[in-house]
């Protein structure tokens, strides 16, 4: 057995044993195949580490960057509150649209938001209309970028903000400095932001199981004090 394979076979099981059964993100999962969308998103354990994430940090607001077909966001969007607020910013028409009618099968349409368009020209947007910040900000599209969505995140913030990055590690290319593939540059760039950056205090966790070998940043936006 290859060892993907034990990390496939073992995440399997823990989703056996902690998630029960879900028709809507299944459903949810069935669509974007049909739809021939990529098959990126978050795994099951994943969605629900997002979910317990945003609870613990008691979130009422949102901010998702890259939907894709909407599952991470719904794993997020239900742990928020009946006044709760998610938005989330998707660029391709396809994937917002495959999103939105799964997420309001799921339910969750008064809840979310479904931008469609560039993130960047999104959050330059949202900073014109005055967008109240977020309690929590997952940061999952385009990897060239993750240095400008940090940059974004941080503005989006007020003390005590969770922000989460995924896909950090890409199979562990991300320590090869002279890599050709922009995504791990993005990657190493977000991480000599958050190196010279004193308003996030982050920590950096590797990841198996059936979405492969990666990881995610998990962060803090500190009070002035606390830097
Ligand atoms: N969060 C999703 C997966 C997102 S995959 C989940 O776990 O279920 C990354 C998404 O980011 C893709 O749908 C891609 O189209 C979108 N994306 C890529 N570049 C983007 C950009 N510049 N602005 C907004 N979305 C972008
Ligand atoms: C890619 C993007 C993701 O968000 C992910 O979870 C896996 C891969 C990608 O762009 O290759
Ligand atoms: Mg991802």
């Amino acid at each position: 057995m290859t060892e993907a394979v034990k990390w496939s076979l073992v995440d399997r099981y823990l989703e056996e044993r902690l998630l029960p059964q879900d028709p809507i993100l299944q459903k949810a999962l069935e669509a974007n195949r049909n739809a021939g969308l990529p098959a990126i998103d978050v795994s099951p354990n994943q969605g629900r580490l997002l979910q317990l994430f945003v609870r613990m940090a008691g979130a009422k607001r949102v901010l998702e960057i890259g939907t894709l077909g909407g599952y991470s966001t719904i794993w997020m969007a239900r742990a928020l509150p009946e006044d709760g607020k998610l938005i989330t910013l998707e660029v391709v028409p396809l994937h917002a649209e495959v999103a939105r009618s799964n997420i309001a099968a799921a339910g969750l349409d008064g809840k979310v938001e479904v931008r469609t368009g560039d993130a960047l020209g999104q959050l330059a947007e949202m900073e014109r209309e005055q967008t109240a910040p977020f309690d929590f900000i997952f940061i999952d599209a385009d990897k060239p970028n993750n240095p400008n969505y940090l940059q974004w995140a941080l503005r989006f913030s007020r003390p005590g903000t969770v922000i989460v990055c995924d896909n950090v590690v890409r199979n562990g290319e991300i320590i090869r400095e002279d890599s050709p593939d922009p995504r791990v540059n993005g990657v190493r760039e977000f991480f000599d932001l958050l190196e010279e950056e004193k308003a996030i205090t982050a920590a950096a966790i590797q990841t198996v199981g059936s979405k492969g070998y990666d990881g995610f940043v998990l962060g803090i936006v500190n009070e002035r004090q606390d830097v």
